[in-house]
């Protein structure tokens, strides 16, 4: 039997409303608060949630009478248990993270003065460090009461829900056994071990475990090249070399390079945090321009072809930094718009899902409602975002609406000889 907990969640993004969502369906009372109205206003109105993650809006409508939104800070944390911090750590100018936002929720803790809070348990990305120092800002302020937490997330979009509910682990950073102890039990029913540590090394595991990731492709990525120069095929090396169980077949995916909220901002931060230390993380620096040669590679080799980029008209299909999301930030797709924009090509995209995105390169480029569309009179597409719609497309038939067969698939989900079967001067990621 789940012993129920009044939660306050802190940030409606990504992060807070599924861990909002999943706390209240393992049976605690949640209110989960966020600064934009607009969002809060949605989130009431029952079904409507700002964004999209599959299976989301069915988990609040089930878990609406123990789910509650606002944007009273006071009122979120006034009878909270536990708080979570879910808001955003963008970067700063200095590549550090921004915790103005993660301050702001200890600033609304101290004036609301909580008198059943027991634990702040922090979800944002935060250095290696930020524990301590909220421990002693809340210790000066006389909320010594109030035990820390560092539970950082290992969800990914678009499998963010099963992601939380069967976790390969819960890392719970703590520096006494009792509040490793309340945070475990809030997370009973949720299906993976629990990794009790100290609180610098919880915060440590978090940006380890992104830069690892983003190194894997770096590395994949670094072997296509080879292979395009070698005749090795990618695809059969990374299925081989993923075989070895020490190695894992995950993450071996080559492409136009890794995106999104996390991965590039994680890696830019790891790599400042080492810096600012004094030493120089040469690994990281590489994984970090290998991804940001990547989409500008492809760039090349496809001007190769055409001769030049000026005034053709390229198709970009998908925007989104991977399948399955709306989510556009840092995706490769805004890198490859611009570069050709800046070379004078023509943009024309298409994107099942992607968030309408008002500014530069986007508002320089149209949006046509089908792959098709977007690749009419086109003197190439790229393939820039894997969605599974590519797969099923009539090939034969699109190629004849554009003005040049030249196909360019940024993240080898198509089948070569199909391709060329089909018409397609075909040219891919590591692959003959
Ligand atoms: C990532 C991590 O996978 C999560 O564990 C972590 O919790 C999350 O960041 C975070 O820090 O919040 P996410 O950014 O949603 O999750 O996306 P991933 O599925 O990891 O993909 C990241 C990028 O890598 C995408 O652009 C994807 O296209 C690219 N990728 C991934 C590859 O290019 N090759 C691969 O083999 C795998």
């Amino acid at each position: 039997m789940v012993q129920s907990k009044r939660v306050a969640v802190f940030g409606a993004g990504y992060i807070g409303l599924v861990t909002g969502a999943c706390l209240a369906e393992l049976g605690h009372d949640v209110t989960v608060r966020d600064i934009d109205s607009e969002k809060i206003r949605l989130l009431r109105t029952v079904g409507e949630v700002p964004i999209y993650e599959p299976g989301l809006g069915d988990l609040i409508a089930q878990n609406k009478e123990r789910l509650t939104f606002t944007l009273d800070a006071a009122e979120a944390v006034r009878d909270a248990e536990v708080v979570y911090v879910c808001v955003d750590t963008p970067p700063t100018s200095s590549g550090d993270a921004d915790l103005s936002r993660v301050w702001a929720v200890i600033h609304a803790i101290r004036e609301a003065n909580p008198q059943d809070l027991a634990v702040l348990a922090v979800k944002s990305t935060v250095p290696v460090g930020t524990g301590e120092r909220i421990r002693t800002a809340l210790d000066e302020t006389g909320l010594q009461r109030i035990r820390y937490a560092a539970n950082p997330e290992f969800t990914a979009e678009g499998t963010a829900i099963h992601d939380f509910m069967h976790p390969d682990r819960i890392v719970v950073g703590t520096s006494d056994e009792a509040t490793a102890r309340l945070v475990t039990e809030l997370h009973q029913g949720v299906h993976g071990p629990v990794e009790a540590i100290d609180i610098p090394s919880a915060e440590m595991v978090k940006l380890a475990s992104n830069a690892l990731l983003a190194t894997k492709i770096a590395f994949i990525n670094e072997i296509a090249t080879v292979c395009e120069a070698t005749g090795a095929d990618v695809q059969s090396v990374a299925a081989a070399v993923g075989m070895d169980h020490r190695l894992g077949p995950h993450f071996l995916r080559a492409g136009l390079g890794y995106g999104g909220s996390c991965f590039p901002k994680d890696a830019r931060a790891l790599r400042a945090m080492a810096s600012n230390s004094g030493y120089p993380f040469q690994l990281l620096n590489a994984v970090i321009s290998v991804n940001e040669l990547q989409p500008r590679r492809a760039l090349l080799r496809l001007k190769n072809e055409l001769g030049t980029l000026k005034r053709r008209k390229i198709a970009l299909l998908g925007m989104t930094f991977k399948a399955g999301t709306d989510d556009m930030r840092e995706a490769p797709s805004t890198i490859i718009a611009s570069r050709l924009l800046a070379e004078g090509a023509q943009v024309q995209c298409w994107d099942p899902l992607a968030r309408s995105a008002q500014e530069a390169p986007w508002n320089a480029a149209a949006r046509h409602p089908s792959p098709a569309e977007a690749m009419t009179g086109a003197d190439a597409a790229i393939v820039v975002t894997e969605w599974p719609q590519l797969k099923d497309l009539d090939w034969a038939t699109v190629r004849h609406l554009m003005s040049r067969p030249v196909l360019f698939d940024g993240r080898n989900v198509l089948d070569p000889q199909s391709m060329r079967a089909a018409g397609f001067t075909y040219m891919s990621i590591g692959r003959p």
